[in-house]
């Protein structure tokens, strides 16, 4: 039997690189498998050669110790890949086919499913609706930072790009598509943004890029990205944002009326979540700074796209509050304004087809906007260092060196 490698979760602050087993079409016994998905077959599933694998801000908040993930957990989400080998009970996808995995698992078959709540399937986590490859608490499947990887459920979920040499030239675009690409965009659609919409994007990592670059294909007239860190705000800037610096700029309201003119904008994008600091030179981590920022700077009856990570448990918190999820956030503001919040895991398959589209026609830059950089496995646990510093890149891991060749 082949062999596998993956990169592994082992304690704080600390990612390896392992031999892991091989996958087979049934979830066996691991590190984070829920025991009532231990033994689960998947005939429907396929085995995947990945291609391309990104590392994701979501994956940091686990190798931080900001979560229960436990040792030996195999991350990654992120997953782009040729079919090697298909279940008896695959009947369209087929071997050789080059495919984009979307990060949530869905089994096509629920009551969310059937409405295209593929990000609250019901069927895929014991303990409660929603499923992802390599993450904790989502029910154990295996993660893809590795060579070869396990997907269910295959004919629903797998997009299959229409011509693989076509693809193989716009790679570090369709890469995206298992993640930050629909989840920036889901941000703005929820949002509300549309031709000549003024936007504001709390954060400038890769969901914020992504979102900033989903809101100008939407039509905004102007996007603000707001970040804390100088390097990934000029990555903003190199694709047309605004930006505003809030360790040297805290009053956010103040910077979006020297910038359009009056103190708030349409819509609002959160791609922060709960390991947000607060604004000013020194400040530390308070969870709730985003959540009552973007209040504060939309304008009334606007709305709020959340893809910004929260949690319900947090061992690293701030308080016992926090420890649990429980952050102090100004409801009678956002009530008072009658905004609409958006939150939750990003619904992939909704918005993959079309990005695909626009990614092949050459109409969204995906790559560029959030600076792709492509690396091999044996990098990826420096990587997970650099990008936790706050490296302006988004790293994909070619295990297999093929895209590099
Ligand atoms: N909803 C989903 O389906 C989904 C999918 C992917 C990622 N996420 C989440 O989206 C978030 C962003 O992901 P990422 O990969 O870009 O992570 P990231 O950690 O690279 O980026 C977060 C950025 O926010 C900045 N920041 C911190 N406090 C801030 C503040 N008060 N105002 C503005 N910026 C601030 C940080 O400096 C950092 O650059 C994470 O919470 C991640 O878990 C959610
Ligand atoms: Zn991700
Ligand atoms: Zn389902």
């Amino acid at each position: 039997m082949a062999g596998n490698r993956g990169v592994v979760y082992v304690g704080k602050g600390h990612v390896e690189v392992q031999d892991i087993r091989y996958p087979e079409l049934v979830l066996r016994d691991g590190p984070g498998v829920n025991p009532l998905n231990v033994g689960r077959k998947c005939n429907h599933g396929v085995i995947v050669k990945v291609v391309t694998t990104n590392i994701c801000g979501s994956d940091q908040h686990m190798v931080r110790g900001r979560t229960t993930a436990p040792s030996g957990l195999v991350l990654g989400h992120e997953i782009t890949g040729e079919v090697i080998e298909v279940g008896s009970d695959v009947e369209f996808i087929q071997k050789g086919d080059l495919v984009s995995v979307p990060f949530n698992i869905a089994c096509g078959r629920c009551r969310s499913c059937k409405t295209q709540d593929t990000h609250i399937c019901e069927n895929v986590n014991p303990d409660r609706p929603g499923s992802a490859y390599g993450y904790v608490d989502m029910g154990g499947w295996v993660g893809g930072q590795s060579e070869y990887v396990m997907v269910p459920y295959a004919d629903f979920q797998l997009l299959k790009f229409p011509d693989k040499d076509r693809a193989m030239e716009k790679i570090l675009d369709l890469t995206m598509l298992s993640d930050i690409f629909p989840t920036g965009y889901h941000g703005a659609v929820s949002a509300g943004v549309k031709p000549g919409s003024t936007v504001y994007v709390a954060g400038a990592g890769p969901v914020g890029l992504a979102a900033a670059h989903s809101a100008q294909l939407l039509g905004a007239s102007v996007v603000i990205v707001g970040d804390l860190i100088e390097e990934r705000l000029a990555q903003a800037r190199s694709f047309g944002c605004e930006t505003v610096n809030l360790r040297n700029h805290p009053n956010l309201a103040d910077q979006i009326d020297q910038i359009l003119g009056v103190p708030e904008v349409d819509c609002a994008i959160d791609a922060v979540g709960f390991e947000a600091s607060g604004h000013g030179e020194g400040a530390q981590e308070a969870p709730a700074t985003v959540l009552n920022a973007v209040m504060d700077i939309t304008r009334a009856g606007g709305r709020l796209g959340i893809p910004g990570l929260y949690v319900t448990g947090d061992p690293g918190g701030i308080d016992d509050d926090a420890k649990e999820g429980t952050l102090k956030i100004r409801l009678g503001l956002g009530w008072a304004k009658a905004h609409t919040f958006v939150t939750g895991q990003t619904p992939v398959m909704k918005y993959h087809r079309d990005l695909m589209m626009a990614i092949l026609s050459g109409r969204a830059q995906i790559a560029k906007a959030v600076n792709a950089t492509l690396i091999s496995l044996d990098e990826a646990p420096a990587s997970y260092q650099q990008f936790d510093g706050g490296a302006s890149k988004k790293f994909v891991i070619d295990p297999h060196g093929l895209v590099r060749s």
